[in-house]
């Protein structure tokens, strides 16, 4: 039985802060003088948000689970960590991107509110500890700059598998004294968050859960296969309908974390956007079905290479594409502001539909101050290609934004400072490293004290 040293963190070695630091790095700032194209290999890192509920599974179990290609160094794994280890999980994170989460008991079922606002995913430790300890108080996780992001089908399922939620003072308040019943779920809209949530409580649950209009996404597959790593009883994953057998019995077990997709996407659109040819290890192309289409017509090479992915672009001009964001299989939201920035140097224009969010194109206003031409009504926007971006000072206001901004910065004409790059460092991990390496001049900035 592997032991697990109390609460250690291991500095990785890569530019992203530690946690003690975290805070005041988070004001740091990058700069980018554009024009360079790239050229080299960057190695794709796991997938944070499939990490994020795979650390909460942790909770299911008294034995220890061992995640390895964590990305140890992001903000949010420190957070969620951080969550866990209130709850009285001891973890162990190591400079080699071993996870060793052990809940061997749990100490307290209260999730409090100033660690669950800063990061929202800590609501997946919700459906566990209602089905572990029959209790959880958990903080409402709040809105955030892209959406209200509710969590009323979380509760709706919870409910129907027999707790009682109850809303106090800012926080939801589950209880299932006698456990937790399987039940047939059917989400009316497709929910990652909550069938991860869901799927996680009803392995403890007394009898059959079935989830319908499931999520389908690579990240769901990769916590339910963790799951049955511990034990669990899981059929259809990857599909719209997820059943999961329940009656409990998990164990300890060791899970390797997917690779990053949308990280993956962005470093493919970087190369459209910048030119060059860059080799992407540990890319898993068949995750990004909906991004290869567009990309290619766009005028992206791509191909497979061993178990690398290698995209190139040498002097074809880009040309636009329409993309709609859509649930897994189809383009995914986390890649559209992305998408957008290659839009805006493409020949013609390129439409984008945002289904997902309700406010996701706040990258747009920044964009256009480096010169693009957009125009947004409501949920679509039109973006009719320009020669050229101003480099500029601009402001990022969340993850994606963070790094459409990076990416705008690459091609601009002369110098591109993107501020407050807190939100960069939660989800891509060392990214002024991984793209310097492949030739960008690009360079982190401490905020001033
Ligand atoms: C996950 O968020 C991801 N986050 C998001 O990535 C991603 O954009 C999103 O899934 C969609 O793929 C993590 O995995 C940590 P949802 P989640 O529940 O689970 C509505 C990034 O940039 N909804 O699938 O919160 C919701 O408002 C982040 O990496 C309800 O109405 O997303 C949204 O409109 C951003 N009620 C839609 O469903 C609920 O109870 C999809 O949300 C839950 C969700």
């Amino acid at each position: 039985m592997q032991t697990v040293k109390e609460n250690t963190w291991a500095k990785r070695e890569s530019h992203s802060p530690g946690s003690e630091d975290q805070k005041k790095s988070g004001l740091d700032s990058i700069r980018i003088v554009g024009g360079k194209c790239l050229k080299g290999t960057i190695t794709i890192s796991g997938a944070t948000t499939a990490a994020l509920p795979l650390m909460c599974a942790s909770l299911l179990v008294d034995e220890p689970l061992q995640l390895t290609n964590m990305p140890v160094t992001l903000g949010d794994i420190r957070t969620l960590t951080d969550v866990l280890n209130e709850l009285g999980v001891t973890s162990a994170l190591r400079a080699d991107g071993v996870a060793i989460l052990h809940a061997r008991q749990i100490k307290s079922t209260t999730a409090p509110y100033d660690m669950v606002r800063k990061m929202r995913a800590s609501v997946l430790v919700l459906g566990p500890l209602v089905a572990r300890c029959g209790r959880a108080v958990v903080s409402l996780p709040g809105g955030c700059a892209i959406g209200t992001r509710p969590i009323d089908l979380h509760l709706a399922g919870l409910k129907a598998m027999g707790a009682e939620i109850v809303l106090k003072d800012g926080y939801v308040e589950a209880s299932a004294p006698d456990g937790l019943k399987g039940a047939k779920i059917d989400f009316p809209i497709v929910s990652v968050g909550a069938t991860e949530n869901l799927m996680m409580a009803a392995c403890l649950a007394k009898g059959e859960t079935v989830l319908s209009n499931a999520a389908c996404e690579p990240e769901i597959v990769d916590l339910g296969e963790c799951l049955i790593a511990m034990g669990a009883k899981i059929e259809g994953l990857g599909t719209p309908v997820i059943r999961i057998a329940g009656g409990g019995g998990l164990k300890g077990a060791t899970h390797a974390v997917i690779p990053d997709r949308i990280e993956t996407g962005t470093y493919m659109i970087a190369v459209a956007l910048a030119g060059g040819t860059v080799r992407l290890k540990n890319a898993r192309l068949e995750h990004l079905t909906a991004l290869i289409g567009p990309l290619e017509s766009a005028g992206l090479q791509i191909e497979r290479k061993d178990a690398d992915v290698v995209v190139s672009r040498n002097g074809r001009p880009l040309k636009g594409a329409d993309i709609m964001t859509k649930p897994y299989p189809g383009f995914p939201t986390d890649l559209q502001a992305q998408f957008m920035t290659m839009l805006t140097l493409s020949e013609g224009a390129g439409m984008v539909t945002e289904t997902v969010f309700e406010n996701r194109f706040m990258h747009v206003p920044e964009l256009c101050r480096m010169g693009a031409n957009i125009t947004v009504h409501q949920g679509s926007a039109i973006v009719r290609g320009v020669p050229r971006l101003k480099g500029a000072e601009v402001m990022a206001t969340d993850l994606r934004a963070s790094v459409a901004l990076i990416l705008a910065g690459l091609v601009a004409e002369g110098e591109t400072t993107v501020n407050r790059i807190y939100h960069l460092d939660r989800g891509y991990e060392d990214i002024v490293g991984k793209l310097r390496g492949c030739g960008a001049q690009i360079e982190r900035l401490p905020a001033e004290d």
